[in-house]
Order: C-alpha cells, then structure tokens, then sequence
C-alpha cells in the first residue's frame, strides 16, 4: 500500500494560529528579541488540566526559543490573516521584520507577543517528547481571552483560505 501522509492530510482542514515566544537579548528594544510562527498543529489535549499540544519540527529555530524560554503565546488567525500566515512561516529574519509592525501586544502572564484575532491563550512549558521527527511539546494553559467572532482562516488543499463561520 502506498503511504502519502502529505497527500492524504492536505484533505483535513485545520485552524490557523501564530505561536510567539521571546528570549533575552541586550541588544533588542527592552532587551527581548521576540519570534513568533504560524502553525496549524494546536490541539487541546486535557481541560482539566487545561493543556494545549503543539507539534514542531525538530531544528526549528522558533523551537529552540520556545524550549529556552518555557512559555509562549498562541493567537488564532481570522479570516484576514492569510498575510500574516505566510509571512510568520518565512525564514527568522522575515519574521522579525514582520513582528515589528504588526499590531501585537505583550501578554501579562508571558510577555509573549499576542496578534490581534478573535482569541488568545498563554502557556507554560509542561512537558516535551519527540514523536518521529518532531517535538510534541504540552503547555500548561495560564490565561485566554477571545474577542469578537469572526470569520475563520483555514489551511485546506495546501492554501490559506477565509471561511465563512455561519
Ligand atoms: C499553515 C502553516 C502551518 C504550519 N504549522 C506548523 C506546525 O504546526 N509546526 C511546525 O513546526 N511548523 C509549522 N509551519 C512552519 C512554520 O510556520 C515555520 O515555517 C517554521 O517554524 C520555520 O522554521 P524555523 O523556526 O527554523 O525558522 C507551518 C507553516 C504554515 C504555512
């Protein structure tokens, strides 16, 4: 039987989010340098307690912060955040430009960057373990907060498509 893990997913369609993190550098304004990545693996995984999973490649930059760290933030993207997406899944350097103007606010438990979007959360590094050539890592979830509803940005068929919720 042939096996096309890749082939096969691109026909579930995902939520999308921004993963942000920052790691103490005397050379960034207020002495963080703050990253921040797009993915579509955020699961909840228990609510009681609450705990989020995020799978993340193995070498990954973003990763090594997060680890560094031991917390992060998680925004959900909307429907208008196809830009963002893209632009939050190029190389560090990008990154960085990109997270200079985007409106984003430091979150007050982590002082993780959190984007506008209609929801939210805060984490805490709870656990870690690698699964194949990933790094399935559970936070502790420390605070939410959603906004006012909106359209959805969906990963489907290897795009980044608005959806409309009703
Ligand atoms: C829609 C979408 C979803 C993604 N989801 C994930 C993910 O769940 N895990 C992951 O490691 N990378 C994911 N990526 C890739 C990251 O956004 C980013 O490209 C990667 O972390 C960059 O590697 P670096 O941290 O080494 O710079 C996704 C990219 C896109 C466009």
């Amino acid at each position: 039987m042939e096996l096309d893990l890749r082939t096969v997913m691109r026909h579930f369609a995902t939520g999308v989010g921004v993963v942000s993190s920052w790691t103490e550098d005397p050379g960034e304004p207020g002495g963080r340098r703050h990253d921040a990545v797009t993915v579509n693996s955020l699961i909840p995984v228990s609510y009681d307690p609450p705990l989020v999973a995020l799978s993340l490649r193995h070498g990954s930059a973003f990763l090594a912060d997060l680890l560094t760290a031991g917390f992060w933030g998680v925004s959900i993207l909307a429907a208008d955040g196809a830009d963002t997406a893209r632009t939050l899944a190029r190389p560090r350097e990008h990154r960085a430009e990109a997270l200079r103007t985007l409106p984003a606010s430091p979150g007050p438990h982590t002082g993780a960057l959190l984007l506008d979007g209609p929801g939210w959360m805060e984490c805490a590094l709870a656990d870690s373990f690698t699964v194949g050539d990933h790094l399935m890592v559970i936070g502790t979830v420390l605070a939410t907060g959603v906004r006012a509803p909106q359209n959805p940005l969906v990963f489907l068929h290897g795009a980044l498509t608005p959806a409309t919720a009703a």
